[in-house]
């Protein structure tokens, strides 16, 4: 028997149309036997094996894999190995769902999903022009992965402002949809950790680069991305934070961690009105920090104060071309979201043993400096990755934002665009205009 006549005996489709639209799969091979079959099938690498004995049928335990296919099985029916008799797909879904206590692991009806979804879409042409416009695609064009989400809130980040206008650093792959931060509702699930119905927030990882992102009424991507909503949090208010609000908390963490605590000194924050900024000023004051806010718009000093600042500087202050190897000793730590001339003067004027979080690079990649402030002050200068940072510290520093570190203002700090907005609100981003967080919401209006 040839491997793919095997393939097919073995094939459990709970929803028939919703693999065929979508290219999921779901196998359970009823045997030592099966499951070797299908290790050594040239399926195999598009295929994960989930031991699951709770999805056999009958009695028996099941090697379950999932994964998406190539090919369409024939629709409608569900055949096993041991010629049992033929089951609609419908009916084996209740039966799996009745005996499984695991219920994340059996696919909805393909009649509960949409066919396609909103989204805002990013061709390249040869030539290389790249445009973005609200599109409506197939759900099938998805990505794999082991988890989808209806997206309840993305948000915008300057990396998706990047991606959005095709910044090669960000993006190769299009036509693509940017989006770095999403939040939502489980709706499928192949992982035993998020059922259908949870909450669940995505940030960081491939997620709005070059794996389809949150400006998107659906995602789907791998289970080792999803964290559950934290305790404390809403959805929106998991949002507001995204990535720009991990990025702050791991830029107080890696400041608390070099022993710069709430009373060391002033911490200053640079493009403190922009997202990772502004949080940054709020989660520092709220943790009782003493922070000196730096910002470009002079309009904005009583926004940040409100948020706590304890003061607010022009960000001329903090860009000296001075070729000075050391500057006077000011700042107990800093969270710098502006590299360039603006890290290098940050670093020259810490205080002995201080420390700054380098989290951006909007003033430029280039920082003037010289090792003396290492070897003089003992001074720290840490890189802060939200991207792929551990999942143990996305986790602790989640649950500081949900409690410790949540500032009573974070609603003041957001507001609310829709897909047809994203254009201007790009365009505004690159040239250092937001004020606060942009919450997307992806859903018409
Ligand atoms: N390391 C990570 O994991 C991580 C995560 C998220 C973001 N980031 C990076 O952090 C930076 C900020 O991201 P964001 O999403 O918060 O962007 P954002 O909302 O646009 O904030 C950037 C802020 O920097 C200031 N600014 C803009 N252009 C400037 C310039 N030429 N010189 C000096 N200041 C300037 C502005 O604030 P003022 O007007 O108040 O000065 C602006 O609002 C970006 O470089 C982003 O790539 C890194």
């Amino acid at each position: 028997m040839r491997v793919a006549e095997k393939l097919n005996r073995f094939i459990i489709r709970p929803g028939a149309r919703s693999l065929a639209a979508f290219g999921n799969v779901v196998l359970a091979a009823h045997s030592p036997h099966a499951a070797a079959c299908l290790d050594s099938s040239r399926h195999r690498t598009l295929l994960q094996r989930r031991a699951h004995p709770c999805l056999g049928l009958g009695r028996r335990s099941a090697t379950v894999y999932r994964g998406c296919m190539p090919r369409r099985p024939a629709r409608g029916r569900l055949t096993s190995a041991s010629a049992r008799p033929r089951l609609s797909a419908p009916c084996l879904a209740k039966q799996l769902a009745g005996k499984c206590a695991c219920r994340s692991n059996v696919m909805p009806e393909a009649s509960t999903l949409p066919e396609d979804f909103r989204c805002f879409y990013v061709t390249r042409a040869d030539s290389g022009d790249v445009r973005a416009a609200v599109a409506t695609r197939p759900l099938g064009e998805l990505p794999a992965g082991d988890v989808l989400i209806r997206v309840a809130y993305s948000s915008l980040n300057y990396k998706d402002a990047l991606s959005a206008t095709g910044h090669p650093g960000v993006t190769r792959k299009f036509p693509h949809v940017p989006g770095i931060d999403a939040c939502g509702t489980v709706v499928q699930s192949a992982d035993a950790r998020y059922r259908p119905g949870s909450h669940v927030l995505v940030t960081g990882y491939d997620l709005g680069q070059n794996t389809w992102g949150g400006f998107a009424e659906y995602v789907r991507v791998p289970g080792d991305w999803v964290l559950p909503v934290p305790p404390g949090l809403s959805l929106r208010e998991s949002m507001i934070y995204g990535t720009a609000g991990l990025t702050a908390g791991l830029a107080l963490r890696a400041l608390a961690h070099r022993g710069v605590e709430p009373g060391a000194g002033e911490v200053v924050v640079t493009g403190a009105t922009g997202g990772v900024g502004s949080l940054s000023v709020a989660i520092l004051a709220r943790a009782g920090y003493t922070v000196v806010a730096s910002t470009g718009k002079q309009a904005e000093h009583g926004f940040l104060r409100e948020l706590g600042a304890a003061r607010v500087i022009g960000r001329d202050e903090l860009h000296d071309t001075s070729d000075k190897p050391l500057l006077a000793a000011r700042w107990a730590g800093a969270v710098d979201c502006v590299g360039g001339a603006t890290l290098g003067t940050i670093v020259r004027s810490l205080r002995r043993g201080g420390c700054v979080a380098a989290c951006g690079l909007v003033g430029g990649i280039q920082v003037p400096l010289t090792v003396y402030p290492f070897l003089l002050r003992g001074v720290d200068l840490v890189g802060i990755d939200s991207a792929e940072c551990p999942r143990a510290v996305r986790e602790e520093v989640w649950a500081k934002l949900a409690g410790p570190w949540k500032p009573a203002a974070l609603d003041r700090l957001a507001s609310e665009a829709h897909l047809e907005d994203l254009p201007d609100l790009i365009a505004t981003i690159l040239r250092g205009g937001l004020r606060g967080r942009v919450l997307v919401v992806p859903q018409p209006r």
